[in-house]
């Protein structure tokens, strides 16, 4: 059956599905048929088809082979460990987005448009870090910058910040999850080796953990956001810093639950009161 003796309304009803299920967006321009029968194995010639006596094999190569290093899956902890001593290497917030614009290690990073690394002013005196790029960010490069960014720019502008002057703003990966979906496990641990780095080069005064996925990553918590917001902790990274952080609700739920919003704001003027007090200090 091809597609053009499909009722239109089926078809309708098939891409709500896929929508519904978190299918949004087409990623590449020929729709590929997995069911379709496997070309068969190319034929490997066998040893009764040379017509010509084979030669000797040698006892010993008279050059070793080259080291050849297997590809390493992407779901492997080589490549967290990759992603480490990468990052380690980096003295700069410019090198280590380059780093991050170079690295192939992250299946995410095959599926998206762009490499979202950071918008705001790098050494702000505050850092925020959010979950993952969503369609609009992927499309333009820049975290935050859809509906719910719109949302966190007007909370920290009832502040007296924007992320023109006085925020930094990142994510915990560097590249949209496909349909939005949680990234996996690995995919986390291998772009958090970037951002724990990206932490330390920017040396912000105050964390902004915004969301639960952020928060636990960040943090190596298993505590969820409902207990982990509001309430002040310590980020220890690996250089030594520590960082005051402030875990809140991800402005995606306050769209979703306005009721939550007085939470977020208790945790706005938090963020406002700490400032003045490591202004004084
Ligand atoms: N949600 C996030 O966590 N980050 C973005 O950049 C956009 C939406």
């Amino acid at each position: 059956m091809n597609a053009a003796s499909i009722p239109h309304a089926d078809l309708a009803a098939l891409l709500k599905w896929y929508v519904d299920h978190g299918l949004d967006e087409a990623i590449g321009e020929e729709a590929v048929d997995r069911f379709a029968a496997l070309p068969p194995p190319a034929a490997v010639p066998s040893p009764a088809a040379h017509s010509q006596p084979m030669a000797p094999t040698p006892i010993r190569a008279s050059t070793p082979p080259p080291a050849v290093r297997a590809p390493v899956p992407l779901e492997s902890p080589q490549l967290v460990e990759d992603a480490r001593e990468l990052a380690r290497r980096c003295a700069t917030i410019a090198e280590l987005e380059e780093a991050v614009r170079a690295f192939e290690g992250c299946a995410l990073k095959r599926t998206a448009k762009n490499t979202v690394f950071a918008d705001g002013v790098p050494g702000a005196p505050v850092m925020v870090v959010g979950e993952a790029p969503g369609a609009d960010e992927d499309r333009l490069g820049k975290p935050f910058v859809g509906v719910s960014g719109q949302l966190m720019d007007r909370m920290f502008d009832a502040i007296g910040m924007s992320r023109e002057r006085d925020l930094y703003i990142t994510n915990i990966l560097f590249w949209r999850p496909p349909g939005n979906r949680t990234p996996t496990l690995a995919e986390q641990a291998i772009c958090l080796a970037f951002t724990r780095r990206h932490i330390e080069l920017a040396r912000p005064k105050l964390l902004v953990l915004a969301g639960g996925t952020a928060a636990k990553a960040v943090l190596d918590t298993t505590e969820g956001i409902m207990r982990l917001r509001g309430k002040w902790t310590t980020l220890k990274l690996d250089d030594g810093t520590e960082v005051p952080t402030m875990p809140t609700f991800h402005p995606a739920y306050l769209l979703r639950t306005p009721a939550s919003k007085r939470q977020s704001w208790l945790d706005l003027l938090a963020i406002e009161q700490k400032l003045r007090e490591l202004a004084v200090q």
